[in-house]
């Protein structure tokens, strides 16, 4: 069934949906005590867009999945599978499966990936295998996300921080090959740096009531903890872990990092952008960055930025793109992309 000749991966096209609702640092600054001056020059961050109640998760990442299959010439029905990454699905059991009927997609296979900013990387590598392998030819990845559904709006600490969004590529096998390399790296001693935790009823834990006895009496009420974040120490892990990951694909296809031509990171905090771009010595003019316009939509936000990068005519032929996602896990992932433009 598998052929023996591996396959190449080309990115056929992208795609993005961000929400229509905006709320920027001065509309925040009204309600916690916060300013638009201590947002910007710790994040740069200016504004971030927020998911509406009667919109879902699932409607963003259709309308991303749909700009992409247009861009790439593709019929919904030319899908061979949906990864979907995201940590915010609108059913704990997946939400690929609604995303696939939302497109008619009726021949792909779907599933989530669960890996909160680094998903679409890890996403992006796992359909890497599918085309190498001869498995699949027209795959698309969403990442997506709606943290603002999951922030305590009463914390500053992070609730400035985050937005809501949707990013879809198209990967399909191709005689000429995109991806030069990869790594996907998990650190989860760590894990408790960024969570987003399930709530254990209290009494249970205090052993007042056993278990069954919540259950049976209806008392335990499932619910998680609103995000929680050390933010020191995950911009620690980011600016230290990120360019050695980095480093690592370039040398494993012996190649310098002056050879990129555009640095592509989660957009979590402008200074983390900068921070990886000076120890990797790119100039700055090279790093792509939309984080002012939508704040952290985690699993989005790199196909978000890849997707109007590619609309403005930045990437070109034959460039290199270094795509870096990092997260809660702790997760972080690299991958190089040399990008060939179809004849
Ligand atoms: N407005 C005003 N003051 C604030 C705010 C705010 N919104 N938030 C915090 N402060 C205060 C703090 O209380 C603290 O005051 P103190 O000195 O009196 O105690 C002071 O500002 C400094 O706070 P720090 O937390 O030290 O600020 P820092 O410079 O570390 O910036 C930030 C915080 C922006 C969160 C930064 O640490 C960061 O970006 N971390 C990385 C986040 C990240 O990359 N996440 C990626 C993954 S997300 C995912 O996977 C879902």
């Amino acid at each position: 069934m598998i052929p023996f000749t591996m396959h190449g991966s080309h990115i056929l096209s992208t795609g993005s949906a961000v929400p229509d609702i905006c709320i920027n640092n001065e509309l925040i600054s009204t309600v916690i005590d916060t300013s638009d001056k201590w947002i910007s020059t710790r994040t740069g961050i200016k504004e971030r867009k927020i998911i509406d109640t009667n919109q879902s998760i699932v409607d963003l990442a259709t309308l991303a999945s749909h700009e992409a299959l247009k861009k790439g010439l593709l019929k919904p029905q030319d899908l061979d599978l949906i990864l979907f990454a995201t940590s915010t699905p609108h059913d704990l059991f997946g939400s690929a499966s609604q995303l696939q009927n939302c497109l008619g997609a009726s021949n792909a296979a779907a599933f989530d990936i669960t890996a909160a900013c680094s998903g679409f990387v890890i996403a992006l590598i796992v359909a890497h295998q599918f085309i190498q392998t001869g498995i699949y030819k027209n795959i698309l990845i969403v990442g997506a996300d709606t943290l603002s559904q999951w922030v305590d709006w009463s914390d500053r600490t992070t609730c400035i921080l985050f937005g809501d969004g949707a990013g879809a590529a198209i990967l399909q096998r191709s005689l000429k090959n995109d991806i030069l390399s990869f790594e996907i790296n998990t650190n989860g001693h760590e894990s408790h740096q960024l969570s987003i935790n399930y709530n254990y009823p209290k009494n249970h834990c205090t052993g007042n009531d056993t278990y069954t006895e919540l259950l049976f009496n209806q008392k335990y009420n499932n619910q998680y903890d609103y995000l929680t974040m050390n933010g020191k120490e995950v911009y620690k892990f980011a600016v230290s872990q990120v360019p050695t990951s980095i480093n690592n694909c370039l040398q494993k296809i012996h190649r310098p990092a002056k050879d990129i031509t555009w640095l592509l990171l989660h957009q979590a905090n402008q200074r983390i952008l900068e921070a990886v771009a000076n120890k990797l010595k790119i100039p700055i003019h090279q790093v792509i960055s939309n984080i002012q316009f939508y704040g952290n939509t985690s699993a989005a936000s790199i196909p978000i930025a890849l997707n109007e990068a590619f609309d403005t005519g930045h990437i070109c032929n034959r460039d290199v793109i270094a795509i870096a996602g990092f997260g809660a896990g702790l997760t972080w992932g690299s991958i190089l992309i040399q990008w060939n433009a179809l004849e």
